[in-house]
């Protein structure tokens, strides 16, 4: 494949998620416009074992275009051999996880542990690079804690060792979601390399939007904000808020019903599967507020970093926006009548 860069410019992606990223959840964002998707966190061991979890995982969609597999791993020759096992599988490029924040992935020296050794991060990129031919992108984070910021040495590391891509989250693993992203850190990252930069946290709003494109980003990934409103690809793509009527919102919930049924099936055990998929979503599709500019305006950060007004009056909307388990069976009943 010649210019390997070209598949990641200007690109609005989902976020590579666990659970989240199921593929009926791909395929709404898909629907509503995300224009790169990627597959949930896959151990690169696990991989290499021919664990039969992990094959599922790399399934993608019919037209899922691009689709890349994310592989977690600290060895460079068993991140390499899964990349050739991945690459045969179908998908279009191979993300490698330097991010994930989680205790039994970091306590291996896996995910966001890697960002201590720019070293053997580079190590990594390298064995992959020389592996596969597929494009590659580099998920990183500012650095493993505040006081080891060292995102201007595992981006350039990343670079010279093959990267294509960049796509950096503007937070520390310690961090974890606490405070908003730091896009000046990304800024200065993108600045420092000649491979398309995504720029990645706390985009919720067509304004986070834009505000975040001046920081010299390529483009950008959304996790949280696609969980709570799918439709957000539409209002980036458009650059106008979209306000769903809750008919409206009862329709988003119901494309990703039917999907679900496709890909799980509709008998006893696929259904099991809809059912836990969806009261799982519900559990972010209940956090949608109708944001406005001047709310944007004065929230003192993130809207995403802000707990969600309480809705009071329309019993309705306050269906839609209850944390209560028993309110997400009324949901799931009316879904499935
Ligand atoms: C439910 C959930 C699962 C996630 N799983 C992964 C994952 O498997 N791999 C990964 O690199 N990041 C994962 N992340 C992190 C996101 O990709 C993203 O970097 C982070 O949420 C910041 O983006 P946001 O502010 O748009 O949410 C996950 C995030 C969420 C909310």
């Amino acid at each position: 494949m010649k210019n390997k860069t070209e598949l990641f410019k200007n690109k609005i992606a989902l976020a590579p998620m666990a659970t989240g990223g199921n593929l009926p959840y791909r395929r709404l964002c898909r629907h509503f416009g995300a224009q790169l998707t990627c597959s949930e966190m896959i151990l690169a061991h696990k991989v290499v074992k021919g664990s039969k979890r992990e094959d599922v995982l790399l399934r993608k969609g019919d037209d899922e275009y691009p689709y890349g597999v994310q592989l977690a791993g600290k060895k460079p020759d068993v991140m390499a051999e899964a990349a050739r096992i991945v690459a045969d599988s179908g998908c279009d490029y191979i993300d490698l996880n330097f991010g994930c924040p989680i205790d039994l992935i970091v306590r291996k020296g896996s995910g966001a542990a890697v960002l201590k050794s720019v070293t053997k991060l580079g190590r990594i990129v390298e064995a992959v690079r020389e592996a596969v031919d597929l494009p590659i992108l580099v998920k990183l984070r500012t650095g493993y804690h505040r006081d080891k910021i060292n995102i201007e040495k595992t981006a350039v590391v990343a670079e010279e060792n093959g990267a294509d891509c960049l796509s950096i989250h503007g937070r520390t693993r310690e961090q974890r979601y606490r405070k908003d992203a730091d896009w000046s850190l990304i800024a200065r990252a993108a600045e420092l390399v000649n491979i398309p930069v995504l720029g990645n946290g706390d985009i919720f709003t067509v304004w986070d939007y834009q505000a975040k494109l001046s920081c010299g980003v390529s483009g950008v990934v959304l996790a949280r904000g696609a969980l709570i409103k799918p439709w957000v690809f539409q209002e980036l793509i458009t650059g106008e808020p979209w306000y769903p009527s809750v008919e409206e919102r009862w329709q988003v919930m119901a494309k990703y019903f039917e999907y679900a049924k496709e890909y799980f099936g509709d008998d006893e055990k696929g259904m099991e599967r809809v059912k836990r998929f969806f009261i799982w979503h519900l559990g972010f599709w209940n956090r949608y507020r109708p944001y406005t500019e001047d709310d944007y305006n004065s929230a003192e950060g993130s809207l995403l970093q802000m707990r969600a007004e309480e809705i009071t009056g329309d019993p309705e909307l306050e269906l839609l926006a209850s944390e209560d388990p028993d309110d997400f069976e009324v949901i799931w009943d009316r879904i499935t009548q």
